[in-house]
């Protein structure tokens, strides 16, 4: 979301004049776009605001803003707690930005925010400059904010109501991109199920749009992100079954395994539910993969709750799951009235449970990989070596292979021959 959002901001400097340079070396302005989710994002945001003060002593030009989330939540306090931040920007107010910056440069610093949140702005019009991307896999924002309420969440109060974007922006970025040589877009929006335009007769749902994106071209990968499981629809699952190039991943984010902390997240869902979505997916997509979210150690949570979800986790069987400890939100419903009662060494401790136990599940999931074959997007250099390149199959898994004649941005058959946890080892077939 936040890559998606960098995009969007480039954009809106490049068209005021701007210009994205090497680093904060040579830059007038540092922009921070951040994540208010967990403390602990917002604390290396911290973390890096000071950092930049030493290099603010030498170069008296360079201003900081903050934007994104964190700026949202906190507005004007946060220049007041961190007086090397001059101004900050919320996630409805990008457009402000270079009206902000000239302030700053006549006003001086301090004073200056811009965090109305709206019911209506999707950027749609915006065609983002890509600063951080590889040429050929990118983020396509198809709707913004979110107004499911977790009980824990601070994303309603960061990010606003939910509004869908127009689909014919989204189709015509999604084909300009493949023009351009990109292979891959992910759709991206809170809850991308809800996604929702026009009205009756002339209606667009996420299936339709889905449909509409695979249908640009069979050599454009289209993923999504993310799925609501209350919202997971039969019908996506028909169109995703019926578009070989629509990935067989489905991000679908649990939280917990037990009823009673679902109903208290007031996720809208029970794990019977859940479960019959999971079946649901592997009935329309055999080889579709599932990763999760999942919170330790949320209010009141009790061992039985937590071993709730560790037989979730044996029975998915998720390929990949981010695993949080729960983190209280200020302005959240368990903010106002839910203690924050699970002492921090049994919400680690239960967290490392569930990464064992996820590591083990990887593992497993993984070896049975072996010996299979998969097409490939190939989409750079391994980290380890020069000599050999990564790419992902439909099932976003990560393979590495020697690097052979295949070439960046294109599609080969990959033999897998061993695996670690995290990564299929494989090579090329000719
Ligand atoms: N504490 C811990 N994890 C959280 N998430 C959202 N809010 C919190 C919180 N307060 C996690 C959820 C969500 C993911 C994006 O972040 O698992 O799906
Ligand atoms: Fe937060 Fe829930 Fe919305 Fe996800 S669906 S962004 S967890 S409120």
């Amino acid at each position: 979301m936040n890559f998606a959002d960098s995009d969007v901001i480039a954009a809106i400097l490049t068209r005021a004049g701007y210009a994205v340079c090497e680093g904060a070396e040579e830059a007038d302005f540092v922009l921070i776009n951040t994540c208010a989710i967990r403390d602990n994002a917002e604390q290396r945001v911290r973390h890096r605001v000071r950092e930049l003060r030493a290099l603010q002593n030498r170069r008296h030009q360079l201003r900081v803003g903050v934007l994104g989330c964190m700026a949202e939540r906190l507005q004007s306090r946060l220049m007041a707690e961190e007086d090397n931040v001059s101004f900050v920007c919320g996630p409805d107010a990008y457009r402000k930005l270079p009206e902000l910056m000239r302030g700053v440069r006549t006003n001086g610093d301090g004073s200056l925010a811009a965090v109305e949140l709206s019911e209506t702005e999707t950027y749609a019009d915006i065609e983002p400059v890509r600063i951080s991307g590889n040429g050929i896999s990118a983020y396509i924002s198809i709707m913004r904010g979110c107004q499911n309420y977790c009980a824990y969440c601070v994303v309603p109060y960061t990010r606003g109501r939910e509004r869908s974007r127009d689909p014919e922006t989204i189709v015509h970025e999604a084909r300009t991109l493949f023009e351009q040589g990109y292979r891959e877009v992910t759709l991206l929006g809170q809850n991308v199920n809800s996604y929702s335009w026009g009205v009756q007769d002339n209606s667009c749902g996420f299936p339709e749009l889905m449909e509409r994106v695979a249908s640009i071209d069979p050599a454009l990968r289209v993923r999504f992100a993310t799925s609501h499981p209350k919202d997971l629809s039969d019908r996506l699952l028909e169109v995703m079954a019926a578009h070989p190039n629509i990935c067989r991943c489905i991000h679908l984010p649990v939280q917990s395994g037990s009823n009673r902390m679902l109903k208290l997240m007031n996720r809208k869902y029970t794990v019977e539910w859940y479960l019959d979505r999971v079946d649901a997916i592997r009935r329309y997509l055999p080889d579709c993969s599932i990763t999760t979210d999942v919170i330790a150690g949320f209010s009141t949570e009790t061992e039985e709750d937590h071993q709730a979800t560790l037989d979730l986790f044996r029975r998915v069987r998720y390929d990949y799951a981010y695993m949080f400890m729960y983190s209280l939100r200020e302005g959240t419903y368990a903010w106002k009235h839910l203690a924050d009662d699970i002492p921090e060494e049994v919400k680690k401790r239960r967290l490392n449970e569930i990464i064992a136990l996820q590591g083990e599940i990887a593992l497993e999931n993984n070896q049975l990989e072996v010996g299979r074959e998969y097409e490939v997007l190939v989409e750079g250099e391994s980290h380890r070596s020069k000599q050999q390149l990564f790419g992902r199959n439909s099932q976003n898994k990560v393979l590495v292979f020697d690097r052979g004649d295949a070439e960046l941005g294109s599609y080969r058959r990959v033999k897998v021959n061993a695996c670690t946890q995290a990564t299929l080892l494989g090579e090329l077939v000719q």
